[in-house]
């Protein structure tokens, strides 16, 4: 054990003592056809400090390759062409590579390249490479927080739709659309790697079972476009609850009536039935539909539905009238006489004695 970290410590304080590093992501994912940065620093050893100018030449190497595939001097010769920034004197090896293609995925090195015996490869297992992927499509991630509806039902959503930048210099954009009327919009802001649009709203009832589209537009050779979709469930109490009498019009005795209750609300409701009183019907009626056979005149009255889910309570109520049915005579007089006139009536507001 003494050993092993008497070794640790040695390997620890030549690392310090030597004095070159570098400082890269392991891995960088381009867009096919767009470019990709790859943020850099190297650090020289001391006793080269003034070997360095920034004439030095900055340069990168496939892994396994032997001629370099970019190479400061001549930035667009190399199998890799783009930018490399600022200057050897200020360690810094940022490169912006253009165009991406799949033939560019791989590990690379850097390597720096001054006067004399400042030749230095910062190659692997040593020093960090990185590796450029290289996608054939843009990924969108879109997420949803806060669809925990609490009782009030006025509850914030907040839909995020995000993307990779691959290429500072041309960032994709964003947007948000709707089944909605209104047009949404998002707010949006960006990180150093990701563009971000967020989508805050108050959700009510009218966004239920609507449907969210995020849109990211990538500019590379070609524009390219991705989309993902999200459908809203939004829970609420019933609303708009109603009662219907079928057949409509006038019930008369001994004919059957169906009174249809209908609500709009999520989850759905389940439905009790009342008369007049508050107490509900016995036996209990629940279900859509209270159809009644076998009507007569103590049927009449008037019937609540109560619609329920665990959001809440809404009633809505009909007066049913059943009319009796009855064989009657009618007798009239004329100054020519008498005449019965017989016929089947009924006793409600369409006839008058
Ligand atoms: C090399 O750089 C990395 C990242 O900056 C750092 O964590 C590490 O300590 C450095 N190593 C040496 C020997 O300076
Ligand atoms: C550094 O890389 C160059 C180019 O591949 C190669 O010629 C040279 O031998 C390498 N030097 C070391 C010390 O690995
Ligand atoms: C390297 O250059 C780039 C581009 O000019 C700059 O954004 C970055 O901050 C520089 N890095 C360092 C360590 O100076
Ligand atoms: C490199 O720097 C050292 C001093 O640190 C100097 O003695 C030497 O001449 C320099 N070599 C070149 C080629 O500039
Ligand atoms: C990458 O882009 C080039 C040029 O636009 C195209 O020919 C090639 O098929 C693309 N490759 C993939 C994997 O999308
Ligand atoms: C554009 O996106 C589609 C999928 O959204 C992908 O199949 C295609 O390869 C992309 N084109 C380029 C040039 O990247
Ligand atoms: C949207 O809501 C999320 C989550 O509450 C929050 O992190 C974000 O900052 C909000 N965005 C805006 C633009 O208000
Ligand atoms: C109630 O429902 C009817 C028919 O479905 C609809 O026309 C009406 O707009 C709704 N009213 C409300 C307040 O939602
Ligand atoms: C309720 O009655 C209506 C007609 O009034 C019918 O269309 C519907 O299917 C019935 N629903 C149930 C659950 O019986
Ligand atoms: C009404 O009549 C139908 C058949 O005509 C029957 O299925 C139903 O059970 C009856 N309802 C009641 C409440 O008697
Ligand atoms: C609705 O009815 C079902 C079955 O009768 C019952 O399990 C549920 O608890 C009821 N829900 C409400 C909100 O009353
Ligand atoms: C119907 O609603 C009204 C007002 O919200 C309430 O006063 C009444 O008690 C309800 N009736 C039933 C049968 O639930």
């Amino acid at each position: 054990l003494c050993m092993i970290f008497s070794f640790c410590l040695f390997v620890f304080v030549l690392g310090v003592l030597c004095g070159f590093n570098i400082s890269l992501p392991k891995r960088v994912e381009a867009l096919n056809g767009s470019c990709v940065f790859i943020p850099c620093t190297f650090d020289i050893d001391q006793q080269y400090k003034d070997n360095l100018t920034d004439s030095a030449k900055r340069m990168w190497f496939k892994a396994g390759g032997s001629t370099a595939v970019f190479d400061s001097s001549s930035p667009n010769t190399g199998l890799l062409k783009g930018e490399i920034f600022g200057t050897a004197t200020q360690n810094n090896c940022t490169t912006r590579i253009d165009n991406v293609d799949q033939s560019h995925r791989g590990s690379y090195y850097f390597r720096i390249e001054a006067n004399g015996k400042l030749q230095y490869n910062y190659t692997g297992p040593t020093y960090s490479q990185v590796q450029i992927g290289v996608l054939g499509e843009c990924h969108i991630a879109a997420s949803i927080e806060g669809l925990d509806i609490k009782k009030n039902l006025l509850l914030s959503v907040s839909l995020r739709c995000s993307t990779k930048i691959f290429c500072p210099s041309r960032p994709p954009s964003l947007t948000w659309s709707s089944s909605l009327i209104e047009s949404v919009t998002g707010q949006q802001y960006q990180s150093q790697t990701d563009i971000i649009s967020d989508l805050n709203f108050t959700v009510s009832h009218r966004h239920h079972r609507v449907t969210f589209t995020c849109t990211a537009t990538h500019q590379i050779q070609k524009q390219n476009t991705t989309k993902r979709s999200h459908l809203l469930s939004v829970q609420y109490a019933p609303k708009n609850t109603s009662v219907r009498i079928n057949p409509a019009g006038l019930v008369l005795e001994g004919r059957s009536v169906t009174l249809s209750c209908s609500s709009d609300a999520n989850p759905a409701v389940n439905y009790t039935w009342y008369r007049d009183t508050e107490r509900p019907l016995n036996p209990v009626q629940t279900g859509p539909n209270l159809t009644i056979n076998n009507t007569d005149p103590t049927h009449s009255g008037r019937y609540y539905c109560t619609a329920e889910n665990k959001h809440g309570t809404q009633n809505s109520s009909v007066l049913l009238y059943v009319q009796i049915q009855t064989h009657f005579c009618l007798k009239k007089e004329t100054h020519t006489g008498s005449e019965q006139v017989e016929g089947e009536g009924v006793n409600g507001n369409n006839l008058h004695f």
